[in-house]
C-alpha cells in the first residue's frame, strides 16, 4: 500500500522498532528502516530486516562508494516517513537542519510527512532546549505521536514521561496520515460480533461470528476521518485505534446501545450477527439436567437494522445466505429493511466468511444492479464499503 520510511532513533525503545515493522508488512506496507549508528546498539541490524523484510540503511552503508546518495534516494521513494524511538538528539539534528549522518541528511531531504515517536527520559523530554526544537519540526508540519507517562526503559528510572506510544497508537497514527480523509465530520456507527442470548446465567444460543469484518470496518472508518463507535458483540479482538468501543452481550443490550448512540450519526454499518431468537423466559438459576427431552420456547428478537430506519441515516446491512435463491432473498432483504446497501455472503462457498481474513461478497445498493465482488482481505472490503458510504454520504 504505502512506502514508509522507518528511522529508528537511539533509545531504549529501538527494541519495539522490529514489533512495529511487522505489524506495517502484515498491514500492506513495504517499510524501508534506516537506523542511526545508536539506534544499532540497542537493537540489532538483523532483527530489523528480518522484521521489515529489506536490508536496513544505516551510516556504514551510506558512507560506502555505492551508497553516496542514499539519503536522497531512500527520502524520494517514501509517502510517509515515521520516526519511532525519537531521542532527544535525533529530533535535535532534525530542528537544526543538521545532515551529519543518514537519518538526519534523508531528514532534510523528505518531501513527505513526517511522524515522530519520541522516546527519552522524563528530564531530556521536558528540557526546553528539546520542547523548542519539538515547536520548529511541528511549525513544519511534522506530527507528533507521544510520548506518554509511564515506565522507561532504564532501570532504575522512576516512569514518568517519555515512553514511546504504544504500538497500536503509532499504527494508527500512520494509518490516519496515509488515508484519504474523506469521512472526516461524519459520526459512524459500526456493529460488530455475534450476540448472545442466554437460556440460565451459563448457558447461550449464539453463532460463530468473529468480530473481524465489522472491526475492520470500524478500523478503516476511523483511519479515513470518521468518528467511530463501535457496539460489539463478545469477541476476541482489541479496539481498533481510535475508536469508542461500547460491549454487549444479547440483542436488546445491541438495540438500545445503538439508540443512545444513534443521535448526530450519518450512518450505521450493521456487521453484527444478531441472534433472531432470544428465550421466551430465561432461568435466573443453572437449569438442572433430566432424563426427558428439553423444548425451548423462543421469541424473536427485534430487526434492529430495520427498526432503525430514520431520516437521514445511511444503512448498510450484511446478509449471510445458504439457500440457492439467496441472491434473490437478499434482494428483498434490501428492500424490505429499505436498505441503502446490503453485502451479500455465503458460508457455503469454499471457505466460510465466519472467522476468517478474508470476505467474498456481492453489493447489492437500492437502484443499481448486484456486483459480484473477488475474494478479498477483510480490511479492503471494509475500504471498498465505505468508499460506496462515501461517495453515498457526500453526494
Ligand atoms: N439484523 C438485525 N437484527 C436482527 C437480525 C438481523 O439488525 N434481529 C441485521 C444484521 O445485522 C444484518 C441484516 O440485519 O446486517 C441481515 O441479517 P440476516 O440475519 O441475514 O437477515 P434477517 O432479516 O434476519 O433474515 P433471515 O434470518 O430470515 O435470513
Amino acid at each position: 500500500m504505502a512506502r514508509i520510511l522507518v528511522l529508528v532513533g537511539g533509545s531504549v525503545a529501538a527494541l519495539k522498532a522490529p514489533s512495529l515493522l511487522r505489524r506495517l508488512v502484515e498491514a500492506g506496507h513495504t517499510p524501508r528502516v534506516v537506523a542511526t549508528a545508536s539506534a544499532l546498539r540497542f537493537v540489532t541490524e538483523l532483527s530489523l530486516a528480518a522484521a521489515a523484510g529489506s536490508a536496513v540503511a544505516s551510516d556504514v552503508s551510506w558512507f560506502r562508494p555505492d551508497g553516496a546518495a542514499l539519503h536522497l534516494s531512500l527520502a524520494e521513494g517514501a509517502d510517509l516517513a515515521v520516526v519511532v524511538a525519537a531521542s532527544a538528539d535525533l529530533i535535535a539534528r532534525a530542528a537544526l537542519g543538521r545532515s551529519s549522518d543518514l537519518a538526519s541528511a534523508a531528514l532534510l531531504s523528505l518531501a513527505a510527512p513526517v511522524l515522530w515517536a519520541p522516546a527519552m527520559n522524563t528530564r531530556m523530554w521536558e528540557h526546553p532546549l528539546t520542547q523548542a526544537h519539538l515547536e520548529v519540526l511541528r511549525g513544519l508540519g511534522h506530527r507528533l505521536i507521544g510520548p506518554v507517562s509511564g515506565p522507561l526503559g532504564t532501570a532504575g528510572e522512576p516512569a514518568g514521561m517519555g515512553r514511546m506510544a504504544e504500538e497500536g497508537e503509532i499504527l494508527g497514527e500512520v494509518a490516519r496520515l496515509l488515508a484519504p480523509g474523506d469521512l472526516s465530520g461524519y459520526r459512524l456507527l459500526v456493529t460488530a460480533g455475534p450476540t448472545r442470548e442466554y437460556l440460565d446465567p451459563v448457558r447461550f444460543l449464539s453463532n460463530p461470528s468473529s468480530g473481524k469484518m465489522g472491526y475492520a470496518l470500524a478500523e478503516r472508518a476511523a483511519a479515513r476521518g470518521a468518528e467511530v463507535v463501535l457496539i460489539s458483540g463478545p469477541v476476541a479482538l482489541g479496539c481498533p485505534p481510535a475508536v469508542r468501543r461500547v460491549m454487549v452481550e444479547t440483542a436488546l443490550e445491541m438495540r438500545a446501545a445503538l439508540r443512545a448512540e444513534l443521535p448526530g450519526s450519518a450512518a450505521l454499518l450493521m456487521a453484527a450477527a444478531v441472534a433472531d431468537y432470544r428465550a421466551a423466559e430465561p432461568a435466573t438459576q443453572k437449569r438442572p439436567k433430566g432424563d426427558a427431552p428439553l423444548t425451548l420456547e423462543l421469541v424473536p428478537n427485534p430487526d434492529i437494522l430495520a427498526e432503525l430506519d430514520q431520516a437521514g441515516l445511511l444503512r448498510l446491512g450484511f446478509a449471510m445466505e445458504t439457500a440457492e435463491d439467496g441472491l434473490e432473498r437478499a434482494r428483498a432483504k434490501l428492500e424490505r429493511k429499505r436498505l441503502d446497501f446490503l453485502a451479500l455472503n455465503y458460508p457455503t462457498r469454499e471457505e466460510s466468511p465466519f472467522g476468517g481474513d478474508y470476505n467474498q461478497i456481492t453489493l447489492l445498493a437500492s437502484g443499481a444492479s448486484p456486483e459480484e465482488w473477488p475474494r478479498l482481505p477483510k480490511r479492503e472490503v471494509a475500504d471498498r464499503l465505505l468508499d460506496r458510504v462515501s461517495a453515498r454520504l457526500g453526494g
